[in-house]
């Protein structure tokens, strides 16, 4: 598995009794250091999952040839870079996966597009799907105020200012509890993932990704650019290199001074941004 990805991913490939070996990025270009396979890969490894995190895109042609000539499939996640129905996934990975849960670009409150190569491996998938119960209604619509009331706080600087003072007096981690808020299941994980959806949030599918907006996402790079710009050199930027630098997360690397031992240690801090605002979040 490409080496950065959400703590969930790793946790679902767990749950299907599978081991997680991470294979590490290149910080420039975002793409796996391929290289590294022949010293990871046993006869016992299946598949090799790739994540375009960020909204970063790297060339997927040399992974996919390295992956075939051990055998492996490829899994795309591409959960964080989702940017019109122009690119659905390299043409020869196996499976590309795409998110509309609470936190992404072109969000639906929840929902997925699965793009498959194969047709066995379909027909498979689609046998499993149809055995899983529909959401409720009623569960997509409490998941909807959920994150708009969770939202509409994030967005307004006198609760957020505030509310961060107060927790740092009361020495609460509020990035936990963000992060925990944010989360598109947050308990009881593979269960709640088991299910098809309900029929308001396949029509909010259709609304939300019949109008991908293009000229918002040239809107939310020339921020990110302008920012990039005027960061000062001693910080880095990650996925500089990358062929598409959209921008879910703009990740830069700063040297945390908060470590008990005295150590200093690299840590990736991301800036996200919608139409109107930068909101600082972590990794
Ligand atoms: C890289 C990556 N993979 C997978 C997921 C899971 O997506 P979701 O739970 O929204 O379907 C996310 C969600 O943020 C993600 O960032």
């Amino acid at each position: 598995m490409s080496a950065v990805n959400i703590p969930d991913m790793l946790r679902i490939v767990r749950e299907h009794g599978l081991k997680v070996i991470s294979l590490d990025i290149d910080l420039e270009t975002m793409a796996p250091k391929i290289q590294l396979l022949d010293a990871l890969v046993t006869e016992r490894t299946k598949a090799l999952v790739v994540a375009s995190i960020y909204g970063r895109r790297f060339n997927m042609a040399p992974v996919v040839q390295a992956a075939r000539d051990r055998g492996l499939i490829v899994i795309e996640d591409c959960a964080e870079s989702f940017c019109g129905f122009e690119y659905l996934g390299y043409k020869d990975s196996d499976l590309a996966l795409f998110s509309f849960g609470p936190i992404k670009h072109h969000t639906a409150f929840g929902g997925a597009i699965a793009k498959v190569h194969s047709k066995e491996l379909y027909r498979k998938m689609f046998h499993l799907y149809e055995s899983d119960p529909v959401q409720s209604r009623m569960e997509y619509l409490k998941k909807i105020i959920k994150y708009s009331v969770v939202y509409a706080l994030l967005d307004c600087p006198r609760i957020v200012k505030p509310g961060m003072y107060l927790t740092r007096l009361l020495n609460i981690n509020h990035k936990k509890h963000i992060i925990n808020m944010l989360r598109g299941f947050p308990d009881k994980l593979m269960q709640k993932l088991r299910h098809q959806p309900c029929d308001a949030l396949l029509a909010m599918m259709v609304l939300r990704l019949g109008e991908v907006d293009v000229i918002q996402d040239s809107l939310s790079n020339l921020k990110h650019e302008y920012v990039s710009e005027r960061l000062p050199g001693t910080v880095t930027q990650v996925g500089m290199k990358a062929d598409v630098r959209n921008h879910w997360l703009f990740p830069i690397v700063v040297v945390s001074c908060c470590l008990a031992a005295g150590k200093t240690l690299p840590e990736v801090i991301c800036l996200s941004s919608d139409s109107s605002s930068f909101l600082v979040s972590c990794t």
